[in-house]
């Protein structure tokens, strides 16, 4: 197999162009059908949106175009054997999970995952230790599990499936893995990670290694986030032994539909192709136009560049670049929304800053526009030294330190998904909620880490520092706010 060629997008195109009558699904009948007010958009996609007909393979038993594809993707990122993934990310962590864990199984999971990872965990019924990130204490962001973290787990737990990871963070933090990927091997134990925003990594030596070169065992990357598939264009990666792939296998193809996107799948040949062939190239370029919008940047002084864990030596994706107003007037949801009113749309604005993510296919286009939106932002936005998040309460010292005040890893927390469903639920005033059982994932922003998972038991601590942040103005997701902050805990049927 030549790593040139794209072998199910060839096959695809060759077979549109053959002028074939279809009498097959899709019904829209290769774009024929389609509303004629889609067609300017949709018309030559749908020519290549086709289905397990001869010649072109299926997904779930693949012998022919899609196996070369997967096998050339498996080659370009590092693997001993790769899955095309048309549910994103989502289904990856589902996958990933429920064949590592079976009912009551316990799993050591970073606490900031995706909620792909919680909803894996109540699938498999398993239980979870979560532990702790290291939080940066200038930001309050997150930056990965320690190592040391790591050891003390799998002390305590000897009988942990595994570890479940995040990584890179969304803010761009990628922790070293080699000690852990040591710790949990000498254990015989699999290291699972969760990519999403990382499948560019590795590709670049001003890029973080990529789990699979740091030894991970399974990883779930999703292409279509920092690399150029189709949105929900994601790949589930595997090597060594440690996991039982005819598990992955068998539940990849319960929870992915019979009949994937074509279109989509192909996007992922195209992707890998790319950084195959020219990734390192097209990565380098990204790259200079970054570096080229910070040194603009750094000349309208209106803004500051985060970057969280970069003096405790986490390295850092470069296409990941958070932004501040360095005079603390405006937050990150104000800088937001004048971004947007200038035509910039940016990933996420948290209280204090607004989070840009660049890819190899970003242009010196964009990234002018949002200089130029950055500099008459801060002409036209209020001056001054005052705070309006600090005058909020919200100094990120200070959300540092309550959030530190939480231990290093929690209690095994059970998700037990039908036991749960016999459970009622009741809203109580969050001092009564001490020592009950969350029926809720409670997410302040930021960190944006859950605090509580559904089923997990909420502490004194943990109450105390839901407090501060209510004190401090803080959002967050999951508690029912008002005069009196309420907790939806679990209630057994015979509390009811
Ligand atoms: C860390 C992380 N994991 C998994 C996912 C889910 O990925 P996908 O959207 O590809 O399903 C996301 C989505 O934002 C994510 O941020």
């Amino acid at each position: 197999m030549d790593k040139f060629n794209a072998p199910l997008f060839e096959r695809l195109v060759e077979h549109a162009a053959g002028g074939h009558a279809s009498l097959h699904v899709p019904g829209h009948k290769s774009g024929q059908g389609i509303d004629p007010a889609a067609r300017p958009y949709y018309e030559s996609l749908l020519r290549l949106d086709l289905t397990e007909i001869t010649g072109l393979d299926d997904l779930h038993h693949p012998e022919e175009v899609i196996l070369q594809a997967q096998q050339l993707a498996a080659e370009c990122f590092g693997a001993d054997e790769t899955f095309f993934l048309i549910n994103g990310s989502t289904v990856g962590n589902l996958a990933m999970i429920m064949s590592v864990c079976r009912r009551g199984d316990l799993l050591l999971v970073q606490r900031d995952v995706h909620k792909s990872v919680i909803h894996g965990l109540m699938l498999a019924g398993a239980r979870a230790v979560f532990l702790n990130p290291e939080i940066d204490s200038e930001t309050g962001m997150a930056l990965g599990v320690r190592a040391e973290t790591v050891r003390t787990a799998l002390q305590k737990y000897p009988e942990a499936k595994g570890l479940l990871i995040t990584r890179p963070g969304y803010y761009g933090g990628a922790n070293a893995l080699e000690l852990i990927v040591q710790m949990l091997h000498e254990q015989g134990k699999p290291l699972m990670v969760d990519e999403a925003h990382g499948a560019h990594f590795g590709f670049h030596p001003a890029l973080p290694k990529s789990a699979l070169q740091c030894g991970a065992d399974v990883v779930v990357q999703s292409t279509h986030k920092l690399l150029t598939a189709m949105t929900m264009g994601a790949m589930l990666h595997v090597q060594g032994e440690l996991v039982d792939r005819k598990e992955l296998k068998r539940y990849l193809t319960m929870l992915q539909s019979s009949s994937p996107s074509y279109p989509l799948m192909a996007s992922l040949d195209l992707s890998r192709r790319q950084m195959h062939t020219e990734g390192m190239e097209l990565l380098e370029q990204g790259i200079r136009i970054i570096d080229g919008f910070l040194e603009k940047m750094n000349q309208v002084d209106r803004f500051e560049l985060l970057e969280p864990g970069a003096n405790q030596g986490i390295q850092r994706d470069p296409f990941k670049v958070i932004i501040k107003d360095a005079q603390g007037r405006m937050s990150g949801f104000e800088l937001k929304d004048a971004l947007e009113a200038r035509g910039c749309f940016v990933e996420l604005a948290d209280p204090q800053a607004v989070l840009l993510v660049f890819s190899l296919a970003s242009t010196e286009l964009d990234a002018g526009r949002i200089v130029e939106a950055l500099k008459a932002i801060a002409e036209q936005a209020p001056q001054g030294t005052a705070s309006s998040i600090a005058a909020a309460g919200e100094s990120s010292t200070g959300r540092t330190a309550s959030y530190a005040a939480l231990t290093g890893m929690s209690e095994p927390v059970s998700f037990d998904e039908p036991m749960a469903r016999q459970k009622g639920t009741a809203q109580v005033p969050l001092n009564d909620a001490i020592g009950m059982l969350s029926a809720e994932m409670i997410v302040p922003y930021p960190p944006g880490i859950p605090v509580l998972c559904p089923g997990e038991r909420i502490t004194a601590e943990i109450v105390d520092y839901l407090k501060q942040l209510i004190h401090m103005g803080g959002r967050i997701h999951g508690l029912i706010q008002g005069e009196q902050p309420m907790l939806a805990v679990v209630i057994t049927p015979k509390e009811l």
